[in-house]
C-alpha cells in the first residue's frame, strides 16, 4: 500500500507516489547544484513580499537566516539530499520549514514552475561567465605559442593539400577569432539570460499584490543602467526553453571549434608532417607498441565535440511540439545543459594545456614551406603585373608546373628559356617570385598573413587577451 502523500502538493491526494515513481521522477540527482541559484531566488522573493507587507519583515529575517544556513550546510556538504522530496526547490523549502516556520510562507505567489526558470536563468548567467573565462585561458595559451614560434613559416592547406605560406602566427590568429566568436556567443546569451522570471507563477501570475521589479533589481536581473528586467509574458516564461538551446548551441560550437584546432594538431603532430610535437603530459602510449606517443587529448576533444553536439539535438527534440506552457517533459532540460557547461569548462581547459606545452619543430616547418609550388599563385600574380589576364596567367602558370613535373624539376630550377617559351608574358627575372620574404612582405592587406598585419593582430590580441 502507497503511504498517503506528504509532498507539497500532497493535499488532494490520497496516496503518494510509488518508490518507482519518485526513483523516476526525482531531479536532485542532479538539480542540486542549482541550490545557491534557489537559494539566492527565495531570498530575493522574501524580501519582495515583505517589501510588499505579504509578510513581516521579522518573517523575512528569519527565512534568510535559515536559507543561509542552508547554504552553509550544502557548501560544508553536510546537507541530506532526499529523493523523497523530489528536486532542489522542495528539499531547501522542506528542510527550511523544518527549522523556520514562517518558511510556510515562502512559496506565497511563486510555483515551481518559475521557480525553476529563475534558478536557470541565474545559472546561465553564471555558466557563461565561467565558460568565457576558460575559453580566454585558451586563447592566451595560443597567443603565447604565437608569441614564441609565430616568426616561423608553415603552408597553408586547402583540401589538406599544401596551399600557400603562411606565417604560423597567422594560423594561430585563426583559431583566436574562432574563439573570441565563442566568448562573443556566450556574453550574448548571458543578455538573453538577463530577465527576470518570478512572478510568472505557475502560468497565469498571482491575484497577491507582488512587485516584480523589486525581486529583478535583488538577483540583479538590470540593464546596463541598473533599470529592472522582467519577462514580459507568463506563459511564455514558464515554457521557454530558448535559452537551454542557446546556451548549448554556444557550446556545441565551441565543440566544432576545438574539435578543428585538435585536428590540425594531430595531423601537425604525425611523423609525416612532424612540425610540432604535443606535451607528453597531455598525450598516452600504447599498451602494446612502445613506439607510440598518442594524440589522445585532442582526439578526445574532437570526440567530445560529438557529445555537445548530441546534448543540442536533445534539447531541440525536447521542446518541439510541446503545447504550452510547463510540461514535466521540461525537467529532461538540466542534464544535457549541465553535461554541456561540465566538458566545455573542461574541454577548455584540456586545449590551454596541450596548447602550452606544444613544441614548434621550426626546422621541419621551414623545409615544408620552402615548397616553390607554394608560390605558384605569385608567379600568376607576377604576369598579371605584366599585363596578363588572370585566367591567362593560371593557365601558363599551371603549364610551368606541369614541365616541372616532367623534368622532374622543383618549380624555380626550371630553365628560364624553357619558361618564355610557355608565356610571352615570362621575362628574365620570373624567378624573383621564389622568395619566401617577398612572397610574405607583398601580402599587406588587412587580414592577410603579411609582416606588417601579422604585427598589427599581434598588438590587437595582446589588448584583447590581457
Ligand atoms: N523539477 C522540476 C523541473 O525541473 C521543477 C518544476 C516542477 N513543476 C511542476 N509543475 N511539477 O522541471
Amino acid at each position: 500500500m502507497a503511504k498517503k502523500s506528504q509532498a507539497t502538493w500532497g493535499g488532494r491526494f490520497t496516496a503518494g507516489p510509488a518508490e518507482l515513481m519518485l526513483k523516476f521522477s526525482e531531479s536532485v540527482s542532479f538539480d542540486h547544484r542549482l541550490a545557491p541559484f534557489d537559494i539566492a531566488g527565495s531570498k530575493a522573493h522574501s524580501a519582495m513580499l515583505a517589501h510588499v507587507g505579504l509578510i513581516t519583515t521579522k518573517e523575512r529575517d528569519a527565512i534568510h537566516a535559515g536559507l543561509d544556513a542552508i547554504l552553509a550546510q550544502i557548501t560544508a556538504g553536510k546537507f541530506t539530499w532526499s529523493t523523497q522530496l523530489e528536486d532542489v526547490h522542495m528539499n531547501i523549502e522542506q528542510a527550511l520549514t523544518k527549522n523556520v516556520p514562517a518558511a510556510a510562507r515562502l512559496h506565497t505567489a511563486r510555483s515551481r514552475n518559475d521557480q525553476v526558470a529563475t534558478d536557470m536563468r541565474l545559472w546561465f548567467k553564471h555558466a557563461c561567465a565561467v565558460l568565457a573565462e576558460k575559453i580566454l585561458g585558451a586563447q592566451r595559451a595560443i597567443l603565447s605559442v604565437a608569441q614564441r614560434d609565430g616568426d616561423v613559416l608553415i603552408p597553408g592547406y586547402t583540401h589538406l593539400q599544401r596551399a600557400q605560406p603562411v606565417f604560423l602566427s597567422h594560423h594561430l590568429f585563426a583559431y583566436l577569432e574562432m574563439l573570441e566568436r565563442d566568448r562573443a556567443r556566450l556574453v550574448e546569451v548571458a543578455s538573453h539570460a538577463n530577465w527576470c522570471p518570478l512572478g510568472s507563477g505557475a502560468i497565469a501570475g498571482t491575484t497577491l499584490p507582488i512587485d516584480r521589479e523589486f525581486t529583478a533589481k535583488q538577483l540583479g536581473f538590470v540593464d546596463a543602467r541598473g533599470r529592472p528586467q522582467v519577462t514580459q509574458n507568463s506563459m511564455d516564461t514558464v515554457a521557454d526553453r530558448d535559452l537551454f538551446i542557446e546556451f548549448a548551441t554556444a557550446c556545441a560550437l565551441f565543440g566544432v571549434h576545438m574539435s578543428r584546432i585538435a585536428e590540425d594538431l594531430i595531423i601537425w603532430s604525425s611523423v609525416e608532417f612532424k612540425f610540432i610535437d604535443l606535451p607528453d603530459t597531455f598525450c598516452t602510449g600504447s599498451s602494446l607498441m612502445p613506439q607510440k606517443k598518442n594524440p589522445d587529448s585532442c582526439e578526445l576533444l574532437r570526440g567530445k565535440s560529438a557529445r555537445l553536439q548530441g546534448n543540442l539535438h536533445t534539447l531541440l527534440t525536447l521542446a518541439k511540439g510541446l503545447p504550452l506552457t510547463y510540461n514535466r517533459d521540461l525537467q529532461e532540460d538540466k542534464p544535457p545543459v549541465f553535461d554541456s557547461f561540465d566538458q566545455t569548462a573542461l574541454c577548455a581547459d584540456v586545449l590551454a594545456g596541450t596548447i602550452a606545452g606544444l613544441t614548434v619543430f621550426r626546422d621541419r616547418c621551414a623545409g615544408a614551406v620552402a615548397d616553390p609550388a607554394l608560390l605558384a599563385t605569385d608567379l600568376a600574380d607576377y604576369l598579371v603585373d605584366r599585363g596578363v589576364p588572370f585566367r591567362e596567367a593560371h593557365h601558363a602558370v599551371g603549364s610551368v608546373v606541369k614541365l616541372a613535373e616532367t623534368l622532374q624539376l622543383p618549380l624555380d630550377k626550371l630553365p628560364t628559356a624553357e619558361v618564355k617559351k610557355i608565356h610571352p608574358g615570362y621575362g628574365d627575372d620570373w624567378a624573383v617570385v621564389f622568395d619566401l620574404k617577398r612572397a610574405m612582405d607583398k601580402r599587406r592587406g588587412t587580414g592577410m598573413p603579411g609582416p606588417a598585419q601579422v604585427r598589427k593582430q599581434f598588438k590587437r590580441w595582446e589588448k584583447l587577451l590581457g
